[in-house]
C-alpha cells in the first residue's frame, strides 16, 4: 500500500482539495506552532518596516504540519505574489532561470521538496539567493561570455520533510530556519473545531476530543479524519458528531486511540517480533513489512518517535517498553545497557 492510501498519513491525498478552504490565511489564524508564528511575526514586521523582502526562510518537518500554509501566509502578510514550484519539477538550470527572471520585487518563490533540487539547479540558486544575480553564459566555446543579470530582491521559502538531505551550501543561504513540530492536543482540538465550523459540520466537544486525540498532532490528518467521521455521522447517525459517533467511526477505520493505524502497528510489531525489539536498521524493517524506507522515515517514524515508542540508536531502531505496553506485549528483554550507546 502506498502512503497515499492511508487514512492517517500526513501526506497529501486526492480528497484533500478542501485543504484550500481550510487553510489559514494570516498569522493570526494559525493555531499552534507558537514559536514559528512569533519568529515570523518579527521577521515580517522588520522587513516591512525596512521596505525590504523577507529573508529566505526554510521550513522543515513531517508532512501535513503547515509548511505550505506558512509559505502562503508569509506572502499574504507581506502583500506580495507567491510563485509555487517544487524541487523535482525544476529539471534544468534553465527552468529555474526562467522562473527567477519573472519574479518581481519582494515576491516569494516557494520551493516545496527543496531537498530534491538537482545539483546544476542549485548552482543557479546560490548566487540568486545571495546576490540576487543570475549568471548566464552567452555563446559557446572560446567566445563564450559570462554575463551577470541582476534580479529583483525576492524571498525563497523552502520546504522539506528531510532537512538532512539538504546540501550544506543551500542550507547556509537561508537566513531563517524553522522546524515545525507536531501540534499539542489543545491546538489540535481548536483546529478540529475550526475545520468543523468551516465545513458546517455539527460536532460536540466529545467528538472534537476524540478526533483531536487520534489525529497524530497533524492538522492534515485532523481534517481528513473529520471528513470520514462526518460521512459516518451522516450515514449511521443523525449527522452530529458526538463522542460515540467519532469513536465508532474511527474504530471502524482501525485507527487506535493514539492515532496509530495498521502500518504503524506493523512497524512496531516487526521490530518487536521479528527483531527482538531491535536495534534494527530502518531498511530491514521496511523490507520485512514491504513498505518504502522513505515513507517510513518521513511519515511513520516521526510520530512513533514523538510518542516515545521507538528510539533511534547508532545501531538502528529500538522499540521502547512503552511500545510493548501499547501493543500489550510482554517485554522480556534484559534491562538495557545504556553504555552501549
Ligand atoms: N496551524 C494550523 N491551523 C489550522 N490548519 C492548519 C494548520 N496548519 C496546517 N493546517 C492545515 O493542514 C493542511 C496541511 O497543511 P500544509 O499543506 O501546509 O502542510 P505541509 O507541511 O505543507 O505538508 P507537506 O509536507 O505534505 O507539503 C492544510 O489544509 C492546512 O489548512
Ligand atoms: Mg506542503
Amino acid at each position: 500500500m502506498s502512503d497515499g492510501d492511508r487514512m492517517v498519513s500526513g501526506g497529501k491525498r486526492p480528497d484533500d482539495q478542501l485543504d484550500n478552504a481550510l487553510r489559514p490565511r494570516r498569522l493570526d489564524d494559525m493555531t499552534g506552532q507558537e514559536r514559528v508564528v512569533e519568529n515570523l511575526r518579527i521577521l515580517i514586521e522588520a522587513a516591512k518596516a525596512r521596505h525590504e523582502a523577507v529573508d529566505h526562510v526554510l521550513l522543515y518537518g513531517p508532512p501535513g504540519l503547515g509548511k505550505t500554509t506558512f509559505a502562503h501566509i508569509i506572502a499574504n502578510e507581506m502583500e506580495v505574489n507567491i510563485r509555487i514550484t517544487a524541487g523535482p519539477s525544476i529539471e534544468r538550470a534553465g527552468d529555474l532561470a526562467a522562473i527567477l527572471t519573472h519574479l518581481r520585487e519582494g515576491d516569494v518563490l516557494f520551493i516545496d521538496e527543496i531537498h530534491r533540487l538537482g545539483r546544476a539547479v542549485e548552482e543557479v540558486l546560490y548566487p540568486a539567493m545571495e546576490d540576487f544575480a543570475l549568471d548566464i553564459v552567452i555563446g559557446k566555446g572560446p567566445s563564450a561570455k559570462n554575463v551577470r543579470l541582476n534580479l529583483p530582491r525576492f524571498t525563497v521559502i523552502g520546504a522539506t520533510t528531510r532537512l538532512a538531505l539538504l546540501s550544506a551550501p543551500l542550507r547556509a543561504r537561508f537566513g531563517a530556519v524553522y522546524r515545525l513540530d507536531f501540534y499539542s492536543l489543545e491546538a489540535m482540538s481548536s483546529i478540529v473545531s475550526r475545520a468543523a465550523q468551516l465545513l458546517g459540520v455539527p460536532i460536540e466537544e466529545g467528538g472534537v476530543a476524540e478526533i483531536a486525540h487520534r489525529a497524530r498532532g497533524t492538522p492534515r490528518v485532523a481534517q481528513r479524519l473529520l471528513r470520514r467521521v462526518r460521512d459516518y455521522a451522516e450515514v449511521r447517525a443523525d449527522g452530529t458528531i458526538t463522542a460515540d459517533v467519532a469513536t465508532e467511526a474511527l474504530n471502524l477505520l482501525e485507527i487506535d486511540p493514539l492515532g496509530l493505524d495498521d502500518i504503524d502497528r506493523r512497524v512496531l510489531l516487526a521490530i518487536i517480533e521479528k527483531f527482538q525489539g531491535g536495534p534494527v536498521g530502518l531498511d530491514t524493517i521496511a523490507a520485512s513489512i514491504s513498505e518504502e524506507s522513505d515513507t517510513i522515515m518521513d511519515v511513520y517514524e516521526p510520530y512513533l518517535l514523538q510518542l516515545g515508542f521507538i528510539e533511534r540508536t547508532p545501531r538502528g531502531r529500538l522499540a521502547t517498553p512503552l511500545a510493548y505496553q501499547h501493543l500489550n506485549i510482554e517485554d522480556t528483554r534484559p534491562p538495557r545497557q545504556h553504555s552501549m550507546f
